[in-house]
């Protein structure tokens, strides 16, 4: 049942042409299709005719006009096959004619129905229950679309070509495979825009949303615009339609898409205003635009061959859109949220039974590995390519890329190909980063000895499900030395491991001559700077380094590092008895009070790593973690911590208000940030009356949501019933005030709260947003809660996925991922896991989505 990269062949027929026509209907639109084709000289396979296709109701079909009956085709629910002796010749034509249910498509996978208007979402294998078509990326063509309905928008892919009273056609000339299709239709209203492109093109810009929200489409708009404008300068890459359009709509499986000049959007990542949107939502809606955007050269016009290589077009387009975010907002801030995101959900992933390479082997459910290390650690190995390269090789060889696989379907190997003929490099040992799972760990070991610091660089890949032996990966360190006082003793260098392991020898006169210091007796090694590769690196500093690094590293990313390993350091102690270290808290006083840091900056060093990245250190630590310790050690954590910085706090809390006027900009949301973290925490010790007031006097979402969670947690009775009367006819906010009462309720608590959640009116199972905010606040945002010794947490996630999985999988089987840190726990709670996970496998008629994770999650 798994396919393999190993099996892939090229395809039988290659399509010269498609026509589409769409008569749409909620309970019946019928599907016209007339497709070209043509034999495939490097096809290898038998010669038959192979059309995917799933859930159709088959009306007709014919070949150059032929009709075909049931005996000239195999039909199964998968596809349908023509018999190569049944075919005209090498080249002909396929007519079809298919009735669907969109009203009833629950999954949200091809063309189905939200809120009255007519979608749809392909990627991966959607297309293929929309009509019969090879549904395989390799297969590339030009699409022209009529639509025919009542409703007075309606779009696809590529430019408009003719319209009328009840229809629309769409021609797009780029060829492109079935999943980037799309189709919309409703009662929408646009946000327009123009663009002019670097050879003067002009582009007709649109924002299609529900009347009522096109006052909540400026901002996506103008990171369209941005995002359009920094492709032309730093990759040189111009739009080429006539029209970009986006579309939001409520009910989407993830984020957005980037479908051919038809982008659609989960509505959460379009619409925003200041009263309705938080800082993060803006940050998420320019980033996400982006990343859709991109898209257009990196997946578009150069896609993937088969899904094993879906890394070659994520991976390539987080990588761009975090840079593009970098050069937007602050880069040092951004570097560091990117690795925390990458440490949450890839170090985790990777570190449990759902491991895999970043091109995997085989899958049983393409849609079970749109996952972190496919997208996140994929993006972290076109960081390190570039790092490795140099900016301006990297530049020559994306150049290259584009001028030589414009139009193809390519895979990794072609990508590493193209780097390996421009800079001339082998890039043999590095591809092991596609091939091999897991995160490898780098340890440091060093001594100062007669002049001269000894470093020792050592690498290890400890062993992943069915990969027990792995071979050494190429890793760039980025590094640099400082003295004891803080002083650079080494210029930023870049080191590259890779062997098992490497030494280094400097010489510390030299070094303190040229920075005119005299010779130190002790060095700190400031390594991994930038986070220069996705790795666990023991750096085996001191506490007193570590306090050096923070108060003095140029680095700003291991400056922060530092700090953050003195608090998991600090944390893992109190869980076992320990009192914090108060030269922590008088570093970070220091460091609070540094007013030419960037506030954003100074924020994130004052957050405490989360519930779930101590269990992980307590079990990388050889202890059993217990969830409820640690939500309670963390609890004392930020009590010691506001007693430490109370002064501080308050005179930021009052510094950092950016006055009425909103702006989402970086510099503001940096002072928010900045702020909201001082509320939050000198509510620890002041107790309710600051957030009263700060949610009182509110203006944004931003502040009205750290008032609103800091009164949850404080036990403000009426609070939540304030926040719902003043917000329940939105539904991207009402999302918000479901997950904040399960994620900030009390562990003890927090299942009672989610299940009675679950039966309140405005709870709409079936809309992946809703069900996100309350099932993923309590396992994702209330982990003492969803561990909670009861196993009532686990019971409870078990039976929403069940009933999921009946309308939903895609996003069942994203939510089973709760369970993947099982072996971490004791072994009452491994039971009540393993428990729920077998009574979810034994349900009849399990999805393979689900059953495939639930399989993957147990074994190993
Ligand atoms: N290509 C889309 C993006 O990264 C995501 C599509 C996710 N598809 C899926 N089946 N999970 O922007
Ligand atoms: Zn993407």
């Amino acid at each position: 049942q798994p396919i393999r990269l190993a099996d892939y062949h090229p395809p039988s027929h290659l399509v010269e042409a498609v026509e589409l026509t769409f008569r749409l209907a909620p309970r019946g639109t019928r599907v016209r299709s007339k497709i070209r084709f043509r034999a495939n000289p490097a096809g290898l396979e038998n010669g038959n005719l192979r059309l995917d296709g799933e859930n159709l109701r088959l009306v007709s079909c014919a070949l150059d006009g032929t009709p075909l009956t049931a005996l000239d085709y195999l039909l199964t629910p998968e596809g349908l096959t023509v018999p190569a002796e049944r075919l005209p010749g090498p080249s002909f034509t396929w007519e079809a004619e298919v009735e669907i249910d969109p009203a009833d498509n629950t999954a949200l996978e091809g063309l189905y129905t939200s809120g009255g208007m007519f979608c749809t979402q392909c990627e991966a294998e959607g297309f293929r229950k929309i009509t019969f078509y090879p549904d395989r990326p390799d297969v590339m063509a030009p699409f022209t679309v009529r639509i025919e309905s009542d409703l007075p928008i309606l779009l696809s892919n590529g430019n408009p070509a003719a319209s009328g009273p009840g229809w629309a056609e769409w021609h797009d000339p780029w060829p492109k495979p079935a999943y980037l299709f799309a189709l919309v239709a409703g009662d929408l209203v646009a946000h327009s825009d123009r663009f002019t492109t670097m050879s003067g093109r002009d582009v007709a810009l649109n924002i299609w949303v529900r009347p009522g929200d096109e006052d909540k489409c400026a901002y996506a708009m103008d990171a369209l615009k941005r995002s359009m404008r920094w492709d032309e300068e730093v990759y040189g890459r111009e739009y080429d339609l006539d029209v970009f359009n986006i579309v939001a709509v409520d009910d989407f499986n993830m984020g957005a898409m980037e479908n051919k000049g038809l982008n659609i959007f989960n509505s959460k990542y379009v619409l925003a205003s200041p009263e309705t949107a938080t800082d993060r939502d803006y940050d998420f809606i320019e980033s996400i635009v982006a990343h859709e955007y991109f898209h257009n050269w990196t997946g578009n016009r150069i896609t993937c061959r088969d899904w094993f290589q879906l890394c070659l077009k994520e991976g390539l387009t987080v990588f761009r859109d975090q840079q593009f975010s970098a050069d937007t907002r602050s880069a040092p801030v951004q570097r560091i949220e990117d690795v925390l995101q990458l440490r949450a959900r890839q170090f985790r992933e990777d570190a449990g039974p759902l491991a895999h390479n970043v091109r995997p082997d085989s899958y049983v459910e393409i849609n079970n590995f749109y996952t972190a290390t496919v997208y996140e650690k994929g993006a972290e190995l076109i960081g390190m390519l570039r790092r490795i390269v140099g900016a301006q090789e990297y530049r020559a060889a994306l150049d290259e890329y584009f001028r030589r696989h414009d139009g193809q379907a390519c895979t990794i190997e072609d990508w590493l190909a193209v780097f390996e003929d421009v800079t001339g490099r082998d890039l043999s040992q590095f591809k092991r980063w596609y091939t091999q799972a897991g995160t490898p760990r780098v340890s440091a070991e060093w001594q100062v000895a007669e002049g001269r610091l000894h470093l020792r660089l050592a690498q290890e890949l400890p062993p992943t499900p069915g990969q027990p032996l792995k071979e050494p990966v190429v890793i760039p360190v980025a590094m640099g030395l400082l003295s004891p006082e803080g002083a650079e003793l080494l210029p930023e260098t870049t080191v590259i491991l890779d062997g098992p392991e490497l030494t280094l020898d400097f010489d510390l006169d030299e070094m303190a001559r040229r920075a005119c210091i005299a010779r130190p007796d002790h060095v700190i090694p400031s390594l991994l700077r930038g986070f220069s590769a996705p790795v666990i690196l023991d750096a085996g500093l001191s506490r007193a380094d570590r306090l050096v690094l923070l108060a003095h590293d140029p680095d700003p990313f291991n400056r922060w590092e530092a700090g953050r390993s003195l608090m998991r350091e600090t944390l893992m102690e109190m869980l076992t008895g320990g009192a914090p270290d108060p030269a922590l808290f008088d570093a970070l006083d220091r460091l609070l009070a540094e007013d030419r840091l960037d506030a954003a900056f100074r924020a994130l060093c004052l957050a405490l790593p989360s519930e779930d990245d101590m269990a992980q250190a307590a079990h990388d630590a050889g202890l059993v973690p217990d969830p409820t310790a640690i939500h309670a050690t963390r609890r004392a954590m930020q009590v010691a911590m506001a007693r430490a910085l109370q002064p501080r706090l308050a005179a930021l809390y009052d510094a950092m208000d950016p006055g009425p006027a909103y702006s989402p900009d970086a510099d503001q949301a940096a002072k928010r940030a900045l702020r909201n973290s001082a509320l939050t925490l000198l509510a620890r010790i002041e107790g309710p009356a600051r957030a009263k007031a700060h949610y009182a006097a509110a203006t944004n979402m931003t502040d009205e949501i750290a008032g609103f969670t800091t009164l949850l947690e404080t036990g403000d009775p009426d609070i939540a019933r304030r926040f719902h009367d003043r917000w329940k006819d939105d539904r991207l906010v009402m999302d918000k005030w479901f997950m904040a009462q399960v994620a900030h309720a009390a562990p003890e608590q927090a299942v009672a709260i989610a299940r009675a959640l679950t039966d309140h009116p405005l709870f709409d199972w079936t809309n992946p947003n809703r069900f996100r905010s309350v099932i993923g606040g309590l396992t994702s945002g209330n982990p003492a809660g969803f561990h909670d010794p009861s196993g009532a947490g686990y019971r409870f996630l078990a039976d929403w996925l069940i009933r999921l999985d009946a309308k939903n999988p895609q996003t069942a089987a994203r939510m089973s991922t709760a369970f993947e840190t099982w072996r971490r726990y004791d072994a009452d709670r491994q039971a009540l896991i393993t428990g729920a996970l077998d009574r979810i496998a034994a349900q009849d008629g399990l999805s393979r989505d689900l059953s495939e994770m639930v399989e993957r999650i147990r074994a190993a």
